[in-house]
């Protein structure tokens, strides 16, 4: 197995809007799609669609959605065996699309805030024969240090994307990781003041390598590209330009293609390269897991 993921699935419920209401008003929105989503499942998708096997540790709760997501993972090649259910409502969350392809997102936990560190310990076989865990932060931090525990015992590498932000996030895991992948705001709250420049983020950047055994910070930057930053290197790797119809998912499907590359062997910089590339083809399409390109797609995608 190539990859573990140990995350969050929620049920997006995408709706396009022209504006949104003021308090007390009722609109009507043009559009609206249902999708399944959520980081640990967007990753875990976007990987499997490129071509990596991937194993997903998840709960989903008991109600109309849990059925459908347990299909999805099946329909995607995902191994479904540490996806567990729980009474409750699964996770969701509403998402608003703008005219001008911004997003903005409210994420109900339900069953997501009930992936334990016991959860963790019981899947801990499946977990370690991985050559990768992946993971983010829709589920308990508590959840994140001990799948970080176990990954470092067996061995296994850990790739970090620390989104959504958590001021809580404990810099001692942060660096019990290998690759640690924040955007600008994420990089920021870890060292604890507003980083602007490449420069102020290489600069913290290099500072957070120094002091842990933490190998690889991946800065995403938007439409900067993205930083990748070792003790040594620092390279920038350019942003692909293409109009922008729904960028919501972008930032997992980069997450998804690089832990692909980086465990097929790719060097880090071509491993952002092709996950630029790839973040970029969903930004052209609607939705968040539909608008991820297979391998095949993919391959044919020229921007
Ligand atoms: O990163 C995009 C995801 O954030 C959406 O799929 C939504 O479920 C939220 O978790
Ligand atoms: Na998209």
């Amino acid at each position: 197995m190539d990859i573990a993921v140990v995350g969050s699935n929620n049920v997006d419920l995408i709706t396009y809007i022209d504006r949104m209401p003021k308090e007390g008003e009722t609109i009507e929105a043009p559009e609206f799609e249902m999708g399944c989503g959520g980081k640990g499942a967007n990753q875990a998708v976007a990987a499997s669609r490129l071509g990596a096997t991937v194993r997903m540790v998840t709960r989903v709760g008991n109600d109309i959605f849990a059925a459908n997501t347990v299909k999805n993972f099946d329909d995607n090649g995902i191994d479904t065996e540490w996806v567990l259910e729980t009474t409750g409502s699964s996770g969701v969350a509403p998402i608003f699309v703008d005219r001008e392809s911004n997003n903005s997102i409210i994420i109900v936990k339900g069953a997501n805030g009930l992936l334990s560190p016991q959860d963790v310990a019981d899947a801990g076989d499946a977990i370690g024969e991985c050559k990768l865990l992946v993971l983010q932060l829709e589920i308990p931090l508590e959840t994140v240090y001990a799948a970080i525990d176990l990954a470092v015992e067996r061995g296994v590498p850990v790739l970090l994307n620390p989104a959504p932000a958590d001021t809580r996030l404990d810099p001692e895991y942060v660096a019990k990781c290998t690759y640690f992948v924040p955007n600008e705001t994420e990089l920021s709250l870890l060292a604890g003041k507003d980083l602007e420049t490449i420069e102020e983020i290489t600069e913290a950047g290099k500072k957070i390598l120094a002091e842990s055994k933490l190998e690889n910070i991946i800065v995403t930057l938007g439409s900067r590209g993205s930083l990748w930053l070792t003790e040594t290197d620092e390279v920038l790797i350019d942003s692909t330009v293409v109009e922008a119809v729904d960028s919501t998912g972008a930032g997992d499907a980069f997450i998804g293609c690089f832990a692909t590359r980086i465990v097929k062997g790719d060097s880090v910089p071509d491993a952002l390269m092709t996950a630029s590339r790839y973040a970029a083809n969903s930004v052209t399409k609607r939705g968040t897991q539909y608008s991820y390109a297979t391998a095949e797609e993919f391959e044919n995608w020229a921007p």
